[in-house]
């Protein structure tokens, strides 16, 4: 038997690659490289490059694998992104969950972990937020997660399908071997990371009028590698429970500036930034309560302080200073740069 996990060479599915390998246990990778890397995961996974909204290759992959559980990140994520293309999101999201969903029915695999967000609550009322608050999403992002949660619901109630919605608060670290490589990066930890390494300019700080103590929004950081194993333990949990949506964070929120902070702490260089305008469908404050999964799932996350994490980042920068591409100007023996 054998886990699918979608989008596998992005960045959190790649980490649970590598923790589901570590545990012995079979992976199956189904992604469309449009954001993942094939680098990004051990060459002797089997690696399928294709939709997950293309129901006869997913077929052909539930053909070639006994498949009895999929973990689902394949999909878009930006909030930004999101309040520019709004149909993308709903297109991707939520037309590929279903027709993923279809053919894993189809197919007779019933156990689901989908990727999805604290986008879905959008300016909380209560902070920490606990997964019983209202779901208001302030864009088009969260709100097709959301619509991802109900169709799981109603997949439950009418087909009997086992799942769990783990709603990341905001991921980042890096593993030794996986880290975060977007194009366009839009993320704060590694694009804070590239201005204190002087690979780009000032950092652009969306907004210092937030209703937070030093006016820039408040995130709750967590590790890559403690999302992965929280995905273990929902997985593990639906052998006998069904349907839960559970949050993951540290219960610790820090502001942008505090961040920025952390980073000149990590590579001993202070990040250049500039105020910017705020960024539309960014919410001032999300930070999680996270009781629900430490208590139901046993989840402890064991790398839980900011400077951990973007330590294990800005390791990762400096082992990756491409990223997963191939490396730039060898310099072969005799001496000549080579370029791939
Ligand atoms: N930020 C800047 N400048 C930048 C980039 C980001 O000020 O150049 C700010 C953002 O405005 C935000 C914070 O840094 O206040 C974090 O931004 P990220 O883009 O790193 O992350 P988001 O909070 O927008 O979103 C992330 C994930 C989503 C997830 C969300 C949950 O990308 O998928 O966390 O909190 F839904």
């Amino acid at each position: 038997m054998a886990i699918l996990v979608t989008g596998g060479g992005g960045y959190i599915g790649s980490v649970l690659v590598e923790v589901l390998r570590e545990r012995g246990i079979a992976v199956v990778v189904v992604d469309n490289l449009s954001r993942g890397h094939r680098r990004a995961v051990a060459e002797d996974v089997p690696f399928y490059v294709g939709d997950v909204g293309d129901g006869p290759f997913l077929r052909g992959v539930f053909r070639e694998h006994s498949i009895d559980g999929v973990f689902h990140f394949a999909a878009s994520s930006l909030v930004g992104e999101s309040m520019h293309d709004a149909g993308a999101y709903f297109r991707n999201n939520v037309g590929g969950l279903l027709r993923l969903l279809e053919v894993m029915l189809e197919a007779g695999i019933g156990r689901f972990v989908l990727s999805s967000t604290a986008a879905t609550y959008g300016e909380p009322t209560e902070v920490p937020i606990p997964e019983t608050a209202p779901t208001e999403p302030t864009n088009p992002y969260g709100e097709s997660k959301l619509t991802c949660e109900r169709m799981l619901h109603w997949m439950g109630v009418v087909h009997g399908l086992r799942w769990a919605a783990l709603r990341y608060f905001n991921a980042a670290g890096a593993s030794d071997r996986c880290g975060e490589d977007h194009t366009p990066e839009t993320h704060l930890v590694p694009l804070a990371i590239a201005a204190a390494a002087g690979r780009r300019g000032p950092l652009p700080v969306f907004g210092l009028d937030y209703p937070t103590p030093d006016g820039s929004c408040v995130r709750d950081y967590v590790h890559v590698e403690d999302l992965a194993e929280a995905h273990l333990l929902a997985l593990e949990r639906m052998s006998e429970h069904s349907a839960e949506i559970y949050n993951l964070g540290n219960g610790e929120g820090f502001s942008v500036l505090e961040v920025l902070d952390a980073v000149h702490r990590a590579t001993g260089r202070p990040v250049p930034w500039e105020a910017a305008p705020r960024r539309s469908g960014d919410p001032a404050r999300l930070v999680a309560s996270s009781h629900k999964a430490r208590r139901e799932l046993g989840w402890t996350p064991r790398r839980d302080r900011l400077d951990v994490i973007v330590e294990s980042a800005w390791r990762w920068a400096l082992a990756h200073p491409h990223g997963y591409a191939p490396p730039r100007g060898d310099v072969l023996p005799h001496g000549h740069a080579t370029r791939s």
